[in-house]
């Protein structure tokens, strides 16, 4: 229930041991005024900073702007703790075009995704301006941030899309278990970790030289790459356990790779299993995923179970709501996910319907404000 510092060197809600519920919004920019941009960019700042502490979105808070004014808080997350929140925020491509002069302050890294194989992409599911992702403990504290932050925006932002994730699918510290992806499977155990520093600093932080030009504000910061990942729960759950377990690569009750006895021994791709052939097959996800496949390319998984209702054809409407984070899109998650769409087995039975890319920048200082860096 503890409060997580929102200042420091990086944003929180990246290598913060991943808090079990996420809610994610992706808005557009409706004012075409440069200043109410960036004020409402300090705003935030102040509110999502009360907020982590878990304090009231604003001074005024539930009741104290009086009987004749709206609430400065909304109030449903007021007799409750911190609970871990998180408040990250992140800039997509479409934030630096003409509208508000920002095209000088682009980061060359920050650049749509290419279409990929396979993709199944919605619009309405795709793409945003600007990004929030809050995570806390208990999801009324998730959603109450994310609510309070859009009605502060209203005339100024609106929602373009938004997510909420009920599970953690990853663990991003040594201390936390590994939870389960709704295919049943141990999800995060290769995951980068927050105890691993150097390999952070490889895969996850802008370093001060990686931008030259007018994006250098993004040292320190992360690209964040979300993907809404339909999973085809009902199909799956008719496949064999061998199946299941060839398409990922891991057998399902240890989480150990396909060929060795526990989670955490080493994925040994050589490794032949009693018949001679690999013991992790050629489509394995894990094989595909991994950083000997890709020449030494890892990246921060972050993601969350999610279930949205039904499809109204019978079937759940549920699946990962993937959330990684790196240093570089283009050099990463690009050809990571080129592999995985030529050959994963897991294509059958998962389908990209959501995207969107963004820069998140590094963390603030004492008297920072988001946005600072930019105007
Ligand atoms: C590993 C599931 C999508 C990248 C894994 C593991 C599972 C899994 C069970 C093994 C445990 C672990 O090491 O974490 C899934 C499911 C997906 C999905 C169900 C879709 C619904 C993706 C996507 C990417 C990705 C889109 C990136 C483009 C990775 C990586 C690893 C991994 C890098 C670690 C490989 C290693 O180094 O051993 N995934 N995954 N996954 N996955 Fe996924």
């Amino acid at each position: 229930d503890a409060a997580i510092p929102f200042r420091g060197p990086h944003q929180a809600g990246i290598v913060t041991p991943a808090q079990d519920r996420l809610h994610f919004v992706a808005l557009d920019v409706v004012t075409s005024d440069r200043e109410e941009l960036r004020s409402l960019l300090e705003e935030w700042t102040r509110a999502a900073e009360r907020m982590t502490a878990g304090a009231e979105a604003a001074p005024g808070g539930l009741v104290g702007g009086g009987p004749n004014r709206a609430p400065e808080d909304t109030g449903e997350a007021y007799d409750l703790p911190a609970s871990g929140l998180t408040i990250t925020i992140g800039y997509g491509p479409s934030l630096f075009d003409h509208r508000f002069g920002l095209a000088s302050r682009k980061p060359a890294a920050l650049r749509d995704l290419p279409a990929f194989t396979g993709d199944q992409l919605d619009p309405r599911r795709t793409g945003g301006d600007l990004c929030i992702q809050a995570c806390a403990n208990d999801p009324q504290v998730a959603v109450h941030a994310v609510r309070n932050l859009i009605r502060i925006g209203f005339g100024v932002v609106a929602v373009r899309w938004s997510q909420l994730g009920f599970g953690r699918t990853s663990s991003t510290s040594t201390t936390q278990a590994t939870p389960r992806n709704l295919f049943g499977f141990k999800d995060g155990t290769n995951n980068l970790k927050a105890e691993e520093p150097e390999a952070l600093d490889q895969h996850v932080w802008v370093a001060p030289g990686d931008e030259t030009g007018g994006g250098s504000w993004m040292a320190g910061g992360s690209y964040l790459v979300a993907r809404r990942i339909r999973m085809h729960i009902e199909v799956w759950d008719r496949t064999s356990l061998q199946e299941q377990e060839d398409v990922i690569g891991r057998d399902k009750k240890e989480g150990a790779p396909l060929g060795a006895a526990k989670e955490h021994d080493a994925l040994d791709l050589a490794r032949k299993g009693p018949d001679g052939k690999p013991a992790i097959p050629a489509t394995a996800h894990v094989r595909l995923a991994h950083k000997s496949h890709l020449g030494g390319i890892r990246i921060l998984r972050r993601g969350y179970n999610f279930t949205d209702g039904s499809d109204g054809v019978g079937h759940l409407d549920a699946g990962l709501f993937f959330l990684a984070y790196m240093r570089n899109p283009e050099k990463q998650f690009v050809p990571m996910q080129r592999a995985l769409a030529k050959a994963d087995g897991l294509n059958e039975y998962i389908e990209h319907n959501g995207s969107a890319v963004f820069a998140c920048p590094p963390g603030l200082k004492d008297g920072e404000h988001w946005g600072q860096a930019l105007f």
